[in-house]
C-alpha cells in the first residue's frame, strides 16, 4: 500500500519491493504523471494492481510488461484522453479493467487486442462520443461480459460492428442517447440478459423498434420522459423485463399495467419511484400474484390496507414480503375487516413518518418475522401495538423519539431474537419492560439518555449475548443489573457513557463479576474526559474475556492488579488514554499469558521495561506509536516477547544511543522520514479499504432518495435542545477534530488537497468515511458516531454533493446536533461556485447552507494559504 504518498515515480514505490513476491500493489492517490515500458518488470506475481488518483496522461506501450499474472487493473481518475495500440501489451490473463473517470475521448482500434480474457470493462464518466469506435475496440475480446459506459457523451448508437457475441449486461446509463440513431437488430448480441439506458433523454416509444429487446431480462430507462406502457406496446420485450421504476408510472394506468404482465405468479412487483401518491383499495388487484411487493420511494401518505390493495383475489396467498420505505406514511396500512394475511414475513416501513402505532397495528399480518419501523418519528408505543406478533424474530425501532416503553409493548413477542432500539430518546427501562422475551439475543440500546440501569431493567433477558448501551449517560454500573444475563451474555458494548472511578479500590461488589461468559467488553471513551481510574477487582469475574477496550479514557491510574482475572484476553487496548499519569505499574499484564495484540499507542508513556511485558509469551501485535519513549530495552523484544511480529514505534522521541542500537531503524535521519517513505502494511486498514466501498454501497442504496424527514425532527427537538443546552455545557474529549463529509468525485481534492494541509500542515485528527468507518455497522450508525465523536463536521460543497442524498444527511444530522447542542460544529467549503439559483433547487440544503459559517475555494493559487490559514483557524475553535 503506497497510498498518498506523493510519489511521482514508479521506481521510488516499487524500487525496494522484495522481487517477485508482491500479488497487490496500491498505488492510488499520488503523482505519477507516465508510466516508462516495464514499470512493474520486477513484479510478476502482481494479480492486483491500483494505480487510480494520479496524473497519468499517457501510458508507454509496454507499461505493464511482465504483468502476466494480473487480473485487476485500476486506472480510474486518471488524465488519459487517449488509449492507443500497445498500451495493454502482455496482460493476456486481465479480467478487469477499470478506466472510469478519464477525459477519454478515443480509442485505438487495437488497444485492447491482447487481452484475451478480459471480462469487464468500465469506462465511465469519460468523453467517449459514440458506441461505434468503442464496439470496434471491443470486438475483439471474446470473454466481455460487461460493458460499463455510464456518464460519457454518446449521442449515437451506430454506425459500428455488433457487439461481442459474449456480452452480458451493457451499460450505457447518464449519456445523451435521444432517438438512438443507427440502432440496428444486430447491434445487441443474443446474450445480452441487462441493457440499462436509464437517464438519457429517450422520448419516443418507437426509437426503440429497430432493437432486438426480446432476450432481455432487464431492461432500465428510468429517467428518461418515456410512457412505459407504449415501449411495451413498440417492442419485442417481455413486459416482466421492464423495469418501470421511476417512469411516472400513474395510478389510473397500473391496471392496464398489470394486466400486460400476465397471470404467473411474479418474485417482485415493483414501483419504484413512480410518485404514487394514493393508492385506492384494489389498485392492484389486475397484477399477478407476487412474492414480493416493493412500493419503495414513492410519495404515499395513506395505504388503506395490504389486503385491500391486492382486493380479493387469488395472488393474497403469494404475498411474502412487503417494502414500503421512503414514503411518507404516517401510519401503518391498516384495515379492520379484512382477512389477514398469513403468508407475509417480512414488512419494511423504514423511512416514513410514522409517529405512533394504534393498537394491534399489524394485525393483518400477524404471521411477521420482520418488522422495520426504523428511521420514522415514533415517539411512543402503544401498548397493544405490537399486540399478536407471536411470530416476529426481529423488530427494529432504531432512529426514531422514543422517550419510554410501556410495560408489557414486547410481552407477545415470545420468539424476538434481535431487538433495535438504538438512536432514541429513552432515559429510563422500568423493571420488566423487557421481561416476557425469553429468546431475545442481540438487544441494542445505544445511543440513548440512560442515566442509569436498576437491578430489573434487565430482568428476564436471561438468553441475552450481545448487549449494546454505548453511548448513552451511564454513570455507574452494577452487578444487581447484570445478574440476570450471567449465564448468557458474550459481548457488552458500554463505550461512550459517563461511567467514572474516583479511588483505586472499588466500594461495591465488582460489576461484571455476574459475566463470567463475557468475551467481549467496550469501555472506551467515557465522556466527558475518561473512566481516569481503573480501580481493583473492576474485571473480577471476566474469566472468558478475550476483547478488552479501554481507549481514549485519559487513564491516570490503574491498580496493578487490575487484569488479573483475566487470564484468556487476546486483545487489550489502552490507546489514546493518556492522562499524563505516566508509567504503567509493574506486572500489570503479568497473568495474560494468552494475549496476542496490544495497543498502547500515544499513553503519554516515558518508558517500558522487561518488568511491564514479563509473561507476555504470546504476544503477536505490540503498537506503541506516539508515545514519549527515547528508548526501548533490548530485553523487551528478544527475551521477554518471543512471539513478537509487528512492533510499532512511529512517532516516538527515540534516541539513537547504544540501548537502542538493536532497533533496525537507527540513524535518526531514517527514523523521521520512516513515515512517509516506507510502505507498510497495515492489515486491518487494507482489508476494511478492500471491503467498505461494497458494504457502504449495499448500506448507501436505501438511504438515497429521503425527503424532508430530517428537518421535521429538529423543529421537534429545537425547543427541548435549547433548553438542554442550558444547563448542560459539555466540555467533551473529541476522538477527531474534524469529520469530513464529501462526495466520492471530491475525493481527489480531499485526499490530495485538504488532507495533507489539515493532517500534516494544521495537526488536525481528521475521520474520513472511507479510512475511519468501521465496517459492518448501519452507515447512519457510522455518520452519526463521527458527527458525534468529532468536535466539527466540515461538509465540502460541490454540486455532486449536494445531489447526493447520503452527504445531505450527514449535514442534516450535523445540524441537528447543532441544535442540540447550541454549538457551531458545521463548517462549509464551497469546492465550485455554486449559483443562488442552483442552490435554491436543493432548498432544504440551502437553508442550512447559508447560515452556516462557510469557505470558498479560491480559484486563484496565491489566494490558497490564507483559505487554509482561515479553515484551521476554524476548526481550531476560533469560530467563523
Ligand atoms: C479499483 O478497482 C479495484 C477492483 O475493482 C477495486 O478493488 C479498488 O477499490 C478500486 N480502487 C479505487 C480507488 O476505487
Ligand atoms: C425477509 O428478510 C430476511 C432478512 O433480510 C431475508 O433473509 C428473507 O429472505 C426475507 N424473506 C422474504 C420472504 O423475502
Ligand atoms: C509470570 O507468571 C507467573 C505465574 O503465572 C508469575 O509467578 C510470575 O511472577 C510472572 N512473571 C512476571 C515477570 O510477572
Ligand atoms: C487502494 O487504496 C485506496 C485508498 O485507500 C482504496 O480506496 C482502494 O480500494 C485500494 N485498492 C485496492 C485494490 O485495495
Amino acid at each position: 500500500r503506497c497510498v498518498q504518498r506523493f510519489l511521482a515515480t514508479v521506481a521510488t514505490a516499487v524500487g525496494d519491493l522484495p522481487p517477485a513476491t508482491a500479488t497487490s500493489l496500491n498505488l492510488s492517490h499520488n503523482l505519477l504523471p507516465h508510466l516508462p515500458p516495464g514499470s512493474f518488470s520486477r513484479l510478476p506475481r502482481l494479480l492486483t494492481l491500483d494505480l487510480t488518483h494520479n496524473l497519468l496522461a499517457t501510458l508507454a506501450p509496454g507499461a505493464f510488461g511482465g504483468l502476466g499474472a494480473l487480473a485487476t487493473l485500476n486506472l480510474s481518475h486518471n488524465r488519459l484522453v487517449n488509449l492507443p495500440e500497445g498500451s495493454f501489451l502482455g496482460l493476456g490473463n486481465l479480467r478487469g479493467l477499470l478506466l472510469d473517470h478519464n477525459p477519454l475521448a478515443t480509442i485505438s482500434p487495437a488497444a485492447f487486442l491482447p487481452l484475451a480474457n478480459l471480462t469487464w470493462l468500465t469506462l465511465r464518466g469519460g468523453r467517449l462520443p459514440a458506441l461505434g469506435p468503442v464496439a470496434v475496440a471491443a470486438g475483439h475480446l471474446p470473454r466481455l461480459r460487461l460493458l460499463d459506459l455510464c456518464g460519457n457523451r454518446l449521442s449515437a448508437l451506430g454506425p459500428g460492428p455488433p457487439l461481442p457475441p459474449s456480452l452480458l449486461a451493457l451499460l450505457l446509463c447518464n449519456n445523451s442517447l435521444e432517438g438512438l440513431a443507427g440502432a440496428s437488430p444486430g447491434l445487441l448480441p443474443p446474450a445480452l440478459r441487462l441493457l440499462d439506458l436509464s437517464y438519457n433523454n429517450i422520448s419516443r416509444p418507437s426509437a426503440f423498434a429497430p432493437l432486438r429487446l426480446g432476450n432481455l431480462s432487464r431492461l432500465l430507462v428510468a429517467g428518461n420522459p418515456l410512457d412505459p406502457l407504449g415501449l411495451l406496446e413498440a417492442t419485442d420485450l417481455r413486459p416482466r423485463s421492464l423495469d418501470v421504476s421511476g417512469l411516472g408510472l400513474e395510478v389510473a394506468r397500473l391496471g392496464q399495467y398489470c394486466r400486460s404482465l400476465g397471470v404467473a405468479p411474479l418474485r417482485r412487483l415493483q414501483l419504484r419511484r413512480n410518485g404514487l401518491r394514493h393508492l385506492p383499495n384494489g389498485s392492484l388487484a389486475a397484477c399477478p400474484p407476487a412474492t414480493t411487493l416493493d412500493l419503495t420511494g414513492n410519495r404515499l401518505r395513506r395505504v388503506g390496507c395490504l389486503g385491500g390493495l391486492l382486493g380479493v383475489g387469488g395472488g393474497r396467498g403469494e404475498l411474502r414480503e412487503v417494502v414500503m420505505e421512503h414514503n411518507l406514511l404516517r401510519w401503518p396500512p391498516l384495515c379492520p375487516g379484512w382477512p389477514p394475511l398469513p403468508g407475509v414475513r417480512n414488512l419494511s416501513l423504514r423511512f416514513n413518518r410514522i409517529g405512533g402505532l394504534g393498537p394491534g397495528a399489524f394485525a393483518e399480518t400477524p404471521r411477521l418475522r420482520l418488522l422495520r419501523l426504523d428511521l420514522n418519528s415514533l415517539a411512543r408505543l402503544d401498548p397493544r401495538g405490537l399486540r399478536g406478533l407471536r411470530w416476529l424474530l426481529e423488530l427494529r425501532l432504531d432512529n426514531n423519539l422514543l422517550t419510554d416503553l410501556p410495560p408489557g409493548a414486547f410481552s407477545p413477542l415470545r420468539r424476538l431474537k434481535t431487538l433495535n432500539l438504538r438512536n432514541n430518546r429513552l432515559s429510563v427501562l422500568f423493571p420488566g419492560v423487557l421481561g416476557g422475551l425469553p429468546r431475545l439475543q442481540t438487544l441494542d440500546l445505544g445511543g440513548n439518555n440512560l442515566r442509569h440501569l436498576g437491578g430489573k431493567a434487565l430482568g428476564g433477558l436471561g438468553g441475552l449475548r450481545r448487549l449494546y448501551l454505548d453511548r448513552n449517560r451511564l454513570l455507574e454500573v452494577n452487578a444487581e443489573t447484570f445478574q440476570p444475563l450471567g449465564v448468557s451474555l458474550e459481548v457488552l458494548d458500554l463505550g461512550g457513557n459517563a461511567l467514572r472511578y474516583r479511588s483505586q479500590r472499588l466500594g461495591q461488589r465488582p460489576p461484571f463479576q455476574p459475566l463470567g461468559r463475557l468475551r467481549l467488553l467496550k469501555l472506551q471513551g467515557q465522556r466527558p474526559f475518561g473512566l481516569h481510574i481503573v480501580p481493583q477487582r473492576l474485571f473480577q469475574g471476566l474469566t472468558s474475556l478475550r476483547s478488552l477496550s479501554l481507549a481514549q479514557n485519559g487513564l491516570l491510574a490503574i491498580a496493578a492488579d487490575a487484569f488479573d482475572d483475566l487470564g484468556q484476553l487476546e486483545f487489550l487496548t489502552l490507546a489514546d488514554s493518556g492522562g499524563g499519569g505516566g508509567d504503567l505499574p509493574a506486572g500489570v499484564f503479568k497473568n495474560l499469558s494468552r494475549l496476542r495484540s496490544l495497543d498502547l499507542e500515544n499513553m503519554g508513556l516515558r518508558s517500558l521495561g522487561p518488568q511491564i511485558f514479563g509473561n507476555l509469551s504470546r504476544l503477536e501485535r505490540l503498537l506503541l506509536a506516539r508515545n514519549q519513549l527515547r528508548g526501548l530495552d533490548k530485553g523487551v523484544a528478544t527475551g521477554g516477547l518471543p512471539a513478537l511480529r509487528y512492533l510499532d514505534l512511529r512517532k516516538c522521541p527515540l534516541s539513537c544511543a547504544c540501548d537502542n542500537a538493536w532497533l533496525p531503524t537507527c540513524p535518526p535521519a531514517y527514523l523521521h522520514s520512516f513515515d512517509t517513505r516506507v510502505c507498510f502494511l497495515d492489515l486491518g486498514l487494507y482489508l476494511f479499504s478492500a471491503t467498505s466501498p461494497l458494504v457502504a454501497l449495499a448500506l448507501a442504496l436505501p438511504l438515497l432518495y429521503h425527503r424532508g424527514y430530517w428537518r421535521l425532527r429538529y423543529h421537534l427537538y429545537l425547543l427541548r435542545a435549547w433548553a438542554n443546552g442550558r444547563w448542560r455545557p459539555e466540555r467533551r474529549r473529541f476522538l477527531y477534530d474534524t469529520f469530513v463529509s464529501y462526495n466520492s468525485a471530491d475525493e481527489g481534492w480531499v485526499l490530495g488537497e485538504l488532507v495533507p494541509q489539515l493532517e500534516e500542515g494544521g495537526s488536525l485528527r481528521l475521520c474520513l468515511h472511507h479510512r475511519d468507518f468501521r465496517p459492518g455497522r448501519a452507515i447512519v450508525d457510522n455518520i452519526v458516531d463521527a458527527i458525534y465523536n468529532s468536535r466539527k463536521t466540515v461538509c465540502v460543497v460541490s454540486r455532486g454533493y449536494l445531489r447526493s442524498e447520503w452527504c445531505s444527511l450527514e449535514i442534516q444530522l450535523a445540524t441537528y446536533r447543532l441544535f442540540e447542542e447550541l454549538r457551531d460544529v458545521l463548517v462549509l467549503v464551497f469546492l465550485e461556485p455554486l449559483p443562488e439559483a442552483e442552490l435554491s433547487l436543493f432548498h432544504r440544503a440551502r437553508r442550512v447552507l447559508l447560515r452556516r459559517t462557510h469557505l470558498r475555494w479560491p480559484q486563484q493559487p496565491q489566494e490558497r494559504p490564507l483559505f487554509w490559514a482561515k479553515l484551521i483557524h476554524t476548526l481550531r475553535g476560533g469560530g467563523g
